[in-house]
């Protein structure tokens, strides 16, 4: 049975001015481009330990920045979702025709997936956890990957030991909190702990963007 649908408050703001921004902004500098082509790179090297990635769940897909990576990694039936259908619209007018046409838009949660038990071969979700700060929401979710997934699952976050997480850490100590804070790191322990005893999966392995410097990680859990 899916789980009741949270909605948390950051779900909300991607309406069709914050979805276009959001597609602008990956290719707006130079710095940009860059952390573009690492993250796709990370993805790259989780997608080759991945055992089947014919079918896919990109889930969230925003505007399907990693669609031409899914496809040359052999993912041949494609279903890409996002809670906002905003997303999904600017996904199907930037993408490529042959990529679109290829790919099953669905309107969804990540907190209860409107898809099958067992649908997919392989659930792909690119920066979504790192905006989830409570423990039971992250377990809701990968709970709900893992009942839809028949393989593996490749979800990327922000974990600590590294040096971008101390110096946001030292930030934020600093700063006076005022307003709801949407985005985490959460403590690689933490997160390995919630996805081994928690969820009942396996950790085949992770992929860091820069190892040691970069706060992004890949797991490819099972
Ligand atoms: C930072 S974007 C990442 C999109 C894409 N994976 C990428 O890396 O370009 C976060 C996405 O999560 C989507 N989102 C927010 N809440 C969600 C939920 N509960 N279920 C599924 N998608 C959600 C947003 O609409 C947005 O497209």
């Amino acid at each position: 049975m899916q789980p009741e649908e949270t909605i948390l408050p950051f779900s909300l703001k991607y309406d069709a001015t914050h979805c276009q921004a959001y597609f602008d902004k990956h290719r707006a500098s130079a710095s940009r481009r860059v952390s573009n082509y690492l993250e796709q790179r990370m993805a790259n090297k989780a997608l080759q330990i991945a055992t089947n990635v014919s079918s896919c769940l990109d889930l969230p897909c925003g505007t399907g920045r990693f669609w031409d990576r899914l496809f040359l990694s052999g993912v041949q039936d494609l279903i890409a979702a996002d809670y906002s259908q905003d997303m999904l619209d600017i996904a199907a007018r930037v993408r490529p025709l042959e990529q679109v046409t290829k790919t099953k838009l669905l309107r969804t949660s990540a907190f209860a997936i409107d898809l099958p038990d067992q649908s997919v071969d392989l659930l792909f979700c690119m920066r979504l956890l790192h905006h989830i700060g409570m423990p039971e929401d992250r377990s809701t979710i990968l709970k709900e990957f893992s009942r839809v997934a028949r393989g593996e699952i490749l979800v990327s976050l922000w974990v600590d030991g590294n040096l971008q997480a101390s110096r946001r850490k030292k930030k934020e100590a600093k700063r006076i909190r005022t307003s709801y804070q949407n985005r985490f790191i959460v403590p690689a322990d933490q997160f390995e702990a919630e996805v081994t005893s928690g969820a009942g999966l396996e950790i085949v392995g992770h992929v860091d963007l820069l190892p040691g410097i970069s706060m992004w990680r890949t797991y490819i859990l099972r």
